[in-house]
């Protein structure tokens, strides 16, 4: 082990994130009784920019008047490079009671960036006597996000998640797609030439690169890694594949874009009772080797150890958070 020990970030349930426009407040309502562990209100790339300015002003009415329940509740405030932040961060902290519990930050590019929006964030709850200290997720979506996205993860004690926003990483990096997450059919492996067997095509995971060094990142520095969206809402599949891809490579939560893959983010990155006993066994049976000063058993067939342990330690902390949130 390290000498450095690395610190988690805020526990929270962060299986599904519910992203709703802030310009359509008909759905605050259905979003706060949604199963959805984490709802963001949008004031970024869902909304136009003819509607900024009443969205932002529905957001605040919703944090302020709407029962939110045990969810964690997040604003989408819009981009640095845009003269609509500074406004949605003083605003929103400002003309809200204390209901919010992170901002995210989109097309976060450098550790500055993450700096300035902390500096902000302090001196209003500095001025406004505020105890809580309101979290940072931040949506890496860029080629200069994704170059710097160690520092960008180092950069606040606010931050608590790192999110793969796959639409915009794809057009800033030129990938050739023109859909919000998936597979491509041009991203594959064609298998060799062999005598009398036809080749296979196996479609690949183009965006396999992408999430891994995001969660190597989030990880690194005790956050979340969060896949962001797909967007092809009438196709459950093609999400529940992305989504177990994305827990695969170390992901605990995805996005939902629409309300019927709430459901699917949370059954992807809800441990099944089955890992569950089996974790819970391996401790039992781990807890028992090294009462005989054993390193490792066999389980089931199977090697465990040491590191055994932690993995299972932390499928069954998870289970005890779903537990927890009902
Ligand atoms: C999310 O913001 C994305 O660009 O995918
Ligand atoms: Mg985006």
């Amino acid at each position: 082990m390290s000498f450095t020990i690395i610190e988690p970030a805020t526990a929270r349930l962060n299986r599904s994130e519910l992203a709703v426009p802030g310009s359509n407040p008909k759905l605050f309502e259905k979003a706060a009784q949604s199963q959805a562990d984490v709802v963001f209100l949008d004031l970024e790339d869902a909304v136009a920019p003819d509607d900024k300015v009443q969205a932002r002003k529905n957001v605040i009415e919703a944090i302020n008047d709407i029962d939110w329940g045990a969810k964690t509740l997040s604003v989408r405030i819009n981009g640095l490079d845009t003269h609509y932040m500074y406004r949605d961060v003083v605003d929103i902290l400002e003309q809200t009671s204390g209901r919010l519990d992170v901002i995210m930050i989109p097309k976060v590019g450098t550790a500055a960036d993450v700096y300035a929006v902390d500096m902000l964030v302090t001196q209003i709850e500095d001025a406004m006597k505020l105890s809580k200290r309101i979290g940072f997720e931040h949506i890496i979506e860029t080629a200069l996000g994704m170059a710097n996205v160690d520092e960008i993860a180092a950069a606040s004690k606010r931050n608590e998640s790192l999110h793969f926003g796959v639409a915009d990483y794809a057009a800033s990096t030129k990938a050739r797609t023109t859909v919000i997450g998936g597979p491509n059919a041009l991203y594959g492996v064609l298998t060799d030439m062999e005598e009398g067997r036809e080749r296979d095509y196996h479609w690949g995971d183009m965006w396999h690169y992408a999430v891994s060094r995001m969660v190597v990142a989030a990880r690194a520095n005790g956050l979340r890694p969060i896949d962001g969206p797909f967007g092809d809402f009438s196709d459950p599949d093609g999400f529940k594949a992305q989504a177990n891809r994305a827990a695969c490579l170390g992901c605990e939560g995805k996005w939902a874009i629409h309300p019927s893959q709430i459901a699917l983010a949370n059954e992807v990155n809800s441990p099944s009772e089955a890992e569950i006993d089996r974790a819970q066994r391996i401790l039992v049976a781990m807890a028992q080797a090294q009462k005989e000063g054993k390193g490792a058993v066999a389980l089931d067939g199977r090697l465990i150890d040491i590191a055994s342990i932690k993995q299972a330690e932390v499928m069954v902390k998870k289970a005890e958070q779903i537990l927890a949130a009902g």
